[in-house]
């Protein structure tokens, strides 16, 4: 067969990053396998939020950008699927390849499958068994909608199997008769490879911040359940101003807008009271790479997002999850990273006992070897092999 023609939806931050573990793949194990093209839906759209990432990885610009920009669920994701759809109609792409679980991942989904163009879903699997987030609604129809399944932990793999998915289907593959794999994951891929690259490229880095190895904490929040809920917000951040003053340690906050936009709007007087304060560096969002060295170096990762839970284990740093719940249950198991929700007590017992108690931690190979993207692009292949 020819070249195989692979589009890739993007809009969120994580997505562009994912994306680049596919790109550099394809760059250094496959070059004449396949043919990219990358549709950015324009979810996010700041410089620090989706152009630092294309220059900084080496992907290669949007050939389509949709501009979507924000909107309420279902003008977003509409808007995206109205995009998409005309991209797919003019490319004909043979497969559609989705990363993770944000709206665009849905809307590539939606607008693929009802195509027939075969999705390809990467980070499969994975739920929170909380359908009130938006993201879950969003994982499990665009599993539904897919063709072939890359399941990113066993917990993600036996999920699919619990939701009717078989494990012995036989080729042809199809939406009908889809794939499921147990995977690695393709974060991991990007941890190991821009690890060493990122103390190289950013070696002033630590520096302008006055940041000194183990002696800061990272903390990153953007889940609309934290920053949409201002008494959340409000208990989490009180909560860590004073472990900060009283443990006099540095906490590191390079905040997603919509974190800032709730913090000058509804919480005006307490934004600034976090500026006065010695021991609290509120900063915009950072590169990938910036982004590693800070959990290079940090003693303890606090946090809301999925990725940044993964990467706590990848740099071998205890995390608090300001979350009910999480989708990666094994860190929990693991008892690297701990449930606090936005609970002024847990969040204060659990950050005391990683800090003072120095627990002894193992980390083990939960995500795979870091060659994930050679995998998914192998089994790509062969799908279009065998049809
Ligand atoms: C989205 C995903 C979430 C993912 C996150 C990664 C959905 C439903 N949510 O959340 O799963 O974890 O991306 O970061 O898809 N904004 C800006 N500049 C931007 C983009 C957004 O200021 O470039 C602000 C806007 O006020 C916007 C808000 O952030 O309304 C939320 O953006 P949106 O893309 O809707 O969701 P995220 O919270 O970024
Ligand atoms: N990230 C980054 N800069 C930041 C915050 C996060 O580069 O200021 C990276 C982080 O290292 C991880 C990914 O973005 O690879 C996680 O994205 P996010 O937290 O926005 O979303 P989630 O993973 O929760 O969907």
């Amino acid at each position: 067969m020819s070249q195989i023609k692979l589009l890739n939806i993007v809009g969120a931050r994580p997505q562009i990053i994912k994306a680049s573990a596919i790109s550099r793949a394809i760059r250094t194990s496959y070059p004449d396998g396949f043919t990219e093209i990358i549709v950015h839906t324009g979810q996010h759209y700041d410089k620090e939020l989706s152009d630092v990432f294309f220059d900084e990885l080496e992907i290669h610009k949007p050939h389509y950008n949709l501009s979507v920009g924000s909107a309420g669920h279902g003008r977003q994701t509409s808007m995206m699927i109205i995009g998409i759809e005309e991209v797919l109609l003019k490319e004909k792409p043979d497969c559609v390849i989705l990363y993770g679980d944000t709206n665009s991942t849905l809307a590539g989904a939606v607008a693929a499958a009802k195509l027939h163009f075969p999705v390809i879903h990467i980070e499969a699997g994975l739920r929170s068994f909380n359908k009130t987030m938006p993201e879950e609604l969003n994982r499990i129809m665009s599993d539904h909608a897919s063709t072939l399944l890359f399941a990113p932990t066993n917990a993600a793999f036996k999920n699919l199997i619990n939701e009717g998915f078989r494990p012995e289907n036989s080729p042809p593959y199809t939406i009908d008769n889809p794939k499921i794999y147990l995977t690695g994951d393709i974060m991991l891929d990007n941890s190991l490879f821009f690890a060493s690259l990122a103390e190289k490229k950013k070696a002033e880095f630590m520096g302008s911040l006055s940041l000194i190895r183990d002696k800061f904490i990272l903390v990153t929040i953007h889940r609309d359940t934290n920053t949409d809920d201002i008494q959340r917000l409000l208990d989490i951040l009180q909560t860590l101003k004073t472990l900060a003053a009283e443990k006099d340690i540095m906490m590191v906050m390079p905040f997603h807008p919509r974190t800032i936009l709730s913090l000058k709007s509804k919480l005006e007087a307490f934004y600034d009271e976090l500026f006065e304060c010695n021991n609290i560096k509120i900063i915009p969002p950072v590169s990938y790479l910036e982004m590693i060295l800070l959990e290079k170096n940090c003693r303890m990762i606090i946090t809301d997002s999925g990725g940044v839970q993964k990467e706590s284990h990848f740099f071998r740093k205890p995390c608090l999850v300001l979350r009910k719940e999480t989708e990666w249950i094994e860190l929990v198991s693991n008892g690297t990273a701990k449930l606090v929700d936005a609970d002024p007590e847990r969040i204060r017992d659990e950050f005391l006992d990683f800090l003072d108690s120095h627990p002894k931690l193992e980390y083990p190979g939960f995500y795979g070897n870091g060659k994930t993207a050679e995998f998914i692009l192998n089994e790509i292949l062969l799908m279009f092999e065998k049809e």
